[in-house]
C-alpha cells in the first residue's frame, strides 16, 4: 500500500505508536475529582465505556497526577463528557502543574453540581476497581448518576488540535 511504514525496532515501534494516537481522534472528558473538598478537574481523552448493564467506564491517569492520588483516595470521580463549547474549560483542566480547582474558575456549571459548563452529559463514578499499568492507573467506575444536556455538539481532539465533527450524508 502506498505510504505504508512497518517498523519494527522497540523505538520505532513507540514512534509509530506516538504517531499513531496523536492521528487519531478521541472525544475530550474532564475528570472531576474531590480534593480537600473542593473540585478538581484534569483533561483527559482516556476514558472508554465498558459495559451498560451495569452502567460502567472506565478512565487512565498518569499516576504522578494529583487526580489519580484524589480518586485514589476518595473512590469517587465524576466525569464531565465536554462539547465544542467547552475548549476553554479543556484547556484549563490540561494545563500541568497549575492549580486547577474548579470552583474558583468560570468552568463550573452553575445549576448541576461538579458538571463542567459546555459538558453536553457528566456522570458520577464509584470507584469499583483500579489497576497501575506502566506509569498510568487505570479505574473501572460504575456510574451512580447522570445528567444529559441538549444541543451541544462532542470536543473532539486529533492532531494536536481541538476540532468538532463533520457530519455528511451517508453514501
Ligand atoms: C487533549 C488532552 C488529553 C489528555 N488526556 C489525558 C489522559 O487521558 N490521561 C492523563 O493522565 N492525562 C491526560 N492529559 C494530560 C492532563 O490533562 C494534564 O497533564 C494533567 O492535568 C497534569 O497533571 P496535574 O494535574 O497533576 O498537574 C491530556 C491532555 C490533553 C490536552
Amino acid at each position: 500500500m502506498a505510504g505504508e511504514r512497518v517498523l519494527d525496532s522497540p523505538t520505532e515501534v513507540t514512534e509509530l505508536y506516538l504517531e499513531s494516537m496523536r492521528r487519531s481522534a478521541a472525544g475530550v472528558s474532564i475528570v472531576v475529582a474531590e480534593m480537600d473538598g473542593r473540585q478538581w478537574a484534569t483533561t483527559i481523552t482516556a476514558w472508554c465505556s465498558v459495559s451498560v448493564s451495569p452502567p460502567t467506564l472506565i478512565i487512565s491517569l498518569s499516576s504522578y497526577t494529583a487526580a489519580a492520588a484524589a480518586v485514589s483516595e476518595t473512590q469517587r470521580f465524576g466525569l464531565s463528557l465536554l462539547g465544542t463549547d467547552a475548549q476553554p474549560a479543556a484547556e484549563f483542566g490540561s494545563a500541568a502543574g497549575q492549580a486547577k480547582f474548579l470552583d474558583q474558575s468560570a468552568h463550573l456549571h452553575p445549576g448541576v453540581d461538579g458538571c463542567v459548563k459546555g459538558a453536553f452529559a457528566h456522570l458520577d463514578c464509584q470507584v469499583q476497581q483500579q489497576l497501575d499499568v506502566a506509569d498510568h492507573r487505570i479505574f473501572v467506575g460504575r456510574v451512580t448518576s447522570a445528567v444529559m444536556f441538549d444541543e451541544a455538539d462532542p470536543l473532539v481532539y486529533s492532531n494536536r488540535q481541538y476540532c468538532g465533527l463533520a457530519r455528511w450524508e451517508s453514501k
